[in-house]
């Protein structure tokens, strides 16, 4: 079984700071996480940058989707606080300078999740510190984790649900997971002990309010995703 600390802070500390800007990871570490989870995808010219969203529109002040910029592009774009969008050597930079360690979600356009992939954990593997946690590479796309399995082998995975899928354990299998991440609300007890006693750990996002991580840390869940680490952490 993975060891994970049980919060991880959600696209930095995403409720704080803007989400998955250098400046929501830096708080991150300040309110005490040793890990955070940010999502990835490609820019115009091929270089992985750090965003959630398809399009601009909601996290910066431009607008269109982020596949349509370049990085020079994107990084003239205000993602709030005047923090710029992220590359993903720099989020990787500065969780390694302050000792975080990563979850890197491939976030793929669609038909560019195999590339995405690569391309992020090129440059992950390539960078990140032998003498740290290994990033727990986590998708929703079932091709992402493909491409992670080939290109990463030996780098923990994480199959990402809104719903665990009825033939969960062939994907697990498929792809070699370690974890199953999935939407607290979904989340039944049941579950928890299934996907457990399949020798899997279970995390859970997005949890914002300490009674409920509370619960489900006490049902077995490893690790909660939050955007709220200052709520959750040493208490
Ligand atoms: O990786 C956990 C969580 O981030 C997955 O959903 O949409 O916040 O990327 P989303
Ligand atoms: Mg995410």
């Amino acid at each position: 079984m993975l060891s994970l600390p049980p919060v991880i802070g959600h696209r930095g500390a995403a409720g704080l700071a803007p989400e998955n800007t250098l400046e929501s990871f830096a708080l991150a570490a300040d309110l005490g996480c040793t890990m955070v989870e940010f999502d990835v995808r490609l820019s115009a010219d091929r270089v992985p940058v750090v965003f959630h969203d398809d399009i601009l529109d909601r996290c910066t002040d431009g607008s269109g989707p982020v596949a349509a910029l370049t990085l020079a592009q994107l990084k003239r774009l205000d993602a709030g606080d005047g923090q710029q969008i992220p590359s993903l050597a720099e989020v990787l930079a500065l969780c390694r300078d302050r000792h975080l360690a990563v979850n890197i979600e491939i976030k793929p356009d669609v038909g560019a999740e195999a590339e995405t992939a690569r391309l992020a954990l090129e440059i992950a593997g390539a960078s990140w510190p032998t003498d740290r946690p290994l990033p727990l590479v986590s998708s929703f796309s079932h091709q992402a984790l493909a491409m992670a399995r080939q290109v990463a082998p030996h780098w923990p995975r994480g199959l990402l649900a809104e719903r665990l899928p009825k033939d969960w354990r062939r994907l697990i299998d498929i792809y070699g997971c370690n974890t199953l991440n999935l939407d607290h609300s979904r989340l039944t007890p049941k579950r928890v002990t299934e996907i457990k006693a399949a020798g899997l750990a279970v995390l859970a996002y997005t949890v914002n309010r300490r009674s409920r991580a509370e619960m489900l840390w006490s049902r077995g869940v490893l690790a909660v995703f939050s955007d709220r680490p200052d709520l959750l952490v040493r208490g």
